[in-house]
């Protein structure tokens, strides 16, 4: 592949990240599909392999940024990665109290030599989350679920701060 093809790739991935992560930041919660409860709850099982994997991924991104301008962020990675273990914990209580099984299956861990870059991949699984979080409650609450939907929010909260604190790491 030419050199001019890699450029133009990088500037059009560029041109697109910011203009794709606000429009998740800011939009609207779409209706939200009504589910059954067995949907529901394997919709939540889907949730929680991402809480492990982020988990996992901030683990491993703590531990190998690098970068005098990413002292502060290196150390709020490790926070984060415990608040997801918590998220975890929740989403597994919550399943069980809904009747269904906690699946211990652990999705993606993207990892990547470049710090901007663990930070980039960071962002967009907060960005992924608040997006299917913001479902989930709107499918709790259409099944009257509340006390799942305050879970949920809770969660919500927190990975709202999230992609803050990688937004700032990264001047965005
Ligand atoms: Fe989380
Ligand atoms: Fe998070």
């Amino acid at each position: 592949m030419s050199k001019k093809n890699d450029r133009s790739k990088r500037k059009a991935a560029m041109a697109e990240r910011p203009a794709a992560s606000a429009a998740r930041l800011d939009a609207a919660p779409a209706a939200p599909r009504v589910l059954t409860r067995d949907e529901l709850i394997a919709e939540l099982n889907h949730d929680l392999a991402k809480e492990y994997s982020a988990l996992i991924q901030y683990v491993q991104h703590a531990a190998v940024i690098t970068g005098p301008q990413y002292d502060a962020i290196a150390a709020e990675l490790t926070v984060h990665s415990n608040e997801e273990h918590q998220h975890a914990i929740s989403l597994s209580n919550q399943i069980d109290f809904l009747g269904g099984v906690p699946a211990v299956d652990v999705a993606q861990v993207r990892v990547s030599p470049s710090s901007k870059s663990m930070l980039e991949l960071d962002l967009e699984g907060e960005l992924d989350a608040i997006a299917r979080y913001r479902e989930r409650i709107a499918q709790a609450e259409a099944l009257r679920e509340y006390g799942l939907r305050r879970a949920l929010e809770d969660i919500l909260i927190i990975e709202e701060e999230h992609a803050r604190d990688l937004q700032s790491a990264l001047d965005r």
